[in-house]
């Protein structure tokens, strides 16, 4: 039997159709982990790299953000590839990379300008370049805030007040020195195990940026809140050598878009946080001591800061004091 014109058009458009049809992409799932909720500056900036990045690619790379509150697990999984990427403070990271120890030096930085400016330029650069002596890659510098004491005890106005206190630290060996060479009690450990040790009175307090105590309602487990403003608290998206490796030219640039876009959100909640996180946690009960006497607390980091000079990049450390927008 004759085919129709109609069924020979149809036919021929068809098999057309199936000759022409742009092939089916690949698609790339990829993980970013980090340790806070969803609502905080981490989750923002991971929102922010996920939707640009998926807006980028016509979906071709779906990332799924995922919480791991103990950081040092969160950079272990991209070192050996469980994960793609992690947003993580530098709490941990120094034991990965030495040389980001130099950025967590208490009073290095005088505010956000100076951090984000210094951590975006060629000194932040350099730093990062040199994760990948480590099996890691150091993509962009995002940010945690400056970090702040709480406690269950008492208020904190001087560094006497903080003798004896026994307080979670991250696990990071310069945060450590200082609040011993205060007279506190440091106690490492890591992020996930900290609200379990407040509550049972294994640590007196803890210190975090106010961006961390709002959205982990830390004020639930601790009274009194100082604004030491003792350490800025970098934080640093990292990815998995690997993965990086296999982004294509047009895919890289899509993907570093999406780290600054990344970037940008964090920050832009850091600041907000700032801007209304204290009176948020004074509604919610926590008595706040704003006069600190950040002079004391320097004059008594001293034997400290003598070991930094010494121990990390002197050379580094001075050139980041010095530094200042052109
Ligand atoms: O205290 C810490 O461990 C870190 O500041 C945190 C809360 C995990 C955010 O990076």
């Amino acid at each position: 039997m004759s085919m129709t014109i109609t069924r020979r058009l149809a036919l021929a458009a068809g098999i057309a159709g199936a000759l022409f049809a742009a092939p089916a992409m690949a698609q790339t799932q990829m993980t970013v982990l980090h340790a806070l909720p969803l609502n905080s500056h981490y989750g923002a900036g991971a929102q922010a790299l996920k939707d640009t990045l998926e807006r980028l690619t016509n979906n071709r790379f779906r990332v799924n953000i995922q919480r791991n509150d103990n950081e040092r697990e969160g950079v272990e999984s991209v070192q050996i590839g469980t994960a793609e990427c992690v947003i993580t403070s530098t709490g941990p990271v120094g034991n990965f990379v030495p040389a980001v120890r130099n950025v967590d030096v208490p009073f290095l930085f005088r505010d956000y300008a100076h951090a984000r400016g210094v951590l975006d330029s060629d000194i932040g650069q350099g730093l990062l370049n040199q994760f990948n002596a480590r099996g890691l890659v150091g993509v962009m510098w995002l940010e945690n805030g400056f970090r702040h004491l709480t406690n269950s005890r008492r208020e904190v106005n001087t560094p006497a007040d903080l003798r004896g206190l026994k307080v979670r630290t991250m696990e990071n060996q310069v945060h450590m020195r200082a609040f011993n060479t205060l007279g506190a009690q440091p106690t490492p450990m890591a992020f996930s195990e900290l609200v379990p040790a407040l509550q049972q009175g294994t640590v007196d307090g803890q210190e975090n940026p106010i961006p961390v105590i709002v959205a982990n309602n830390l004020n639930q487990v601790q009274r009194y809140l100082t604004l030491t403003a003792h350490v800025y608290s970098p934080a640093v998206l990292i990815c998995n050598p690997g993965f990086m490796g296999r982004l294509n030219a047009a895919d890289r640039t899509a993907f570093m878009e999406a780290a600054r876009a990344s970037q940008a959100a964090n920050r832009a909640r850091v600041t907000s946080d700032e801007n209304t996180g204290v009176d948020e946690l004074r509604r919610r009960g926590m008595t706040v001591t704003t006069t600190v006497d950040t002079a004391a607390f320097q004059t008594a980091l001293a034997p400290a800061f003598a070991v930094y000079e010494r121990e990390l990049d002197g050379a580094l450390l001075r050139r980041i004091r010095d530094w200042r927008a052109q």
